[in-house]
């Protein structure tokens, strides 16, 4: 599928965007590990988040769908799940696939895990080599690195102080989880902070937390007790439309009820920096920053991102990238390294991709560098297969002249089934059709 995708001439409105993916499998798993049971309101249901939910149920959880973003999720507590009689498939989700892991490594079976073409590109060894220093038994591709792979659990699992190489917060996640089936406390420590939606979340549910700076650690042996969650929306799905409403000119479009949480809300940081006019109010609700984000057209200007700001903004990057590329002077991207075991390589992805729509965009080794200011043309262009790639690609459409062509738009079921209507909603007209 494409989307063909036509300039607009300004974009307005309120819009709420979906339940935040990464809280939205956080709540799947923390409910399915827990005593009783787990209401969910307003998560994600895009094909990531359904892809962890389904390997719950094929490790025995029970889930109902009461309604839109709405389950009851069965807790079996942390000893209840049962050895799965299918390969559990991750589609296109290291959330899934890395999360998992770090529970399958407490779990006296084995489980067989697999993903999509891309999954199956992307590092697991972050998160086997801590699991397997904890005593879990993983075999697979390229000795047990690469999906599909097999991992045997063992129960108790080892303690472990274990110093991550690089911020990330699907790896600290696993092995807070596996800490869950620890023989002793278990700290992890980042050299950047990563998202920390998962310390938040075991800390509702009852799990015994210590934070000391960039380490966390978590003590086994409390019960976790189901909870009731209300999921705030999707800065990273929000990105799209607050960067639209930057740079169409007359535009002002205001996001509410979104996750606001310092640990993921670096694009706002860099936005404002860059100039762009913002207005964000907060509030708390069920253990996560909350708020209404408010942006109107502005003039940018290039800006330096780089060090510890970098894993606050870690998938804002493609939608960053058109911001620069509409904004004066140059912006350099450095310390972004991750970038490339994305869903794509999203240095190369970009620097080839709004390459073809007329950026003037440099790959560097751990980043990118972009000049900004030039005019945007409109071309064929891919998604690489990346869902945050194909929106980012579909907005820049909207300031581009003439058409522009993205090819491989179903990767946004991933995490955005209705980026169209809600793109629509705020153009009032058609500046978008999809074709086979
Ligand atoms: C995620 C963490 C980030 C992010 C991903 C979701 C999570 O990955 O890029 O989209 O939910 O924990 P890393 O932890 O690998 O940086």
């Amino acid at each position: 599928m494409k989307a063909v995708v036509t300039p607009v001439r300004t974009l307005e409105g309120r819009l709420t965007v979906p339940g935040d993916k990464s809280i939205s499998h956080r709540a799947f798993l923390c409910g399915a590990l827990s005593r009783g049971r787990t209401e969910i309101i307003g998560c994600l249901e895009g094909e990531d988040c359904l892809n962890t939910l389904r390997a719950l149920e094929c490790l025995g959880v029970e889930a109902t769908r009461k309604g839109s973003g709405h389950y009851f999720i069965h807790g079996v507590d942390l000893h209840g799940f049962l050895e799965p009689g299918n390969v559990l498939e991750c589609g296109n989700s290291g959330t899934t696939a890395r999360l998992l892991l770090g529970i399958l490594a407490g779990q006296p079976f084995t489980a067989l895990l697999n993903g999509d073409e891309s999954l199956r590109r992307r590092p697991m060894n972050r998160v086997v080599d801590p699991l397997r220093s904890m005593g879990a038994t993983v075999m697979g591709r390229q000795n047990g690195h690469r999906l599909p792979l097999a991992i045997l659990g063992r129960n108790p699992l080892r303690s472990i102080n274990y110093q991550l190489p690089v911020a990330s917060a699907q790896v600290k996640s696993s092995l807070l989880f596996a800490g869950l089936f620890a023989d002793g406390p278990v700290t992890v420590e980042e050299p950047a902070q990563s998202r920390d939606h998962t310390e938040r979340m075991l800390e509702a549910f009852g799990a015994a937390l210590q934070r000391h700076g960039l380490a966390v650690t978590i003590e086994p042996g409390r019960p976790l007790q189901g909870q009731t969650l209300k999921i705030p929306g999707d800065l990273s799905s929000a990105a799209f439309f607050l960067v639209a409403a930057l740079i169409v000119p007359d535009s002002d479009v205001t996001i509410d009820s979104v996750g606001l949480n310092p640990t993921r809300a670096g694009l706002l940081d860099v936005l404002r920096e860059m100039g762009g006019e913002t207005a964000v109010t907060t509030y708390e609700e069920a253990g996560e920053p909350w708020g209404a984000v408010r942006l109107r057209s502005s003039q940018l200007r290039g800006v330096s991102v780089g060090g510890a700001l970098i894993p606050r903004l870690i998938d804002e990057f493609p939608i960053l990238a058109l911001a620069a590329a509409r904004a004066d002077g140059v912006t350099e991207v450095r310390d972004a390294q991750e970038l490339r075991v994305k869903e794509s390589d999203r240095i190369r992805a970009l620097t080839e991709e709004l390459g073809k729509l007329g950026a003037q965009i440099e790959e560097l080794e751990d980043g990118f560098r972009i000049r900004g200011g030039t005019k945007l043309n409109g071309a064929t262009v891919s998604s690489w297969g990346d869902h945050r790639m194909a929106m980012a690609l579909i907005t820049a459409g909207l300031v581009a002249e003439g058409q522009t062509v993205v090819e491989g738009i179903e990767c946004i079921q991933t995490s955005y089934p209705d980026f169209f209507e809600a793109l629509r909603s705020l153009t009032g007209g058609p500046c978008v059709r999809l074709e086979p």
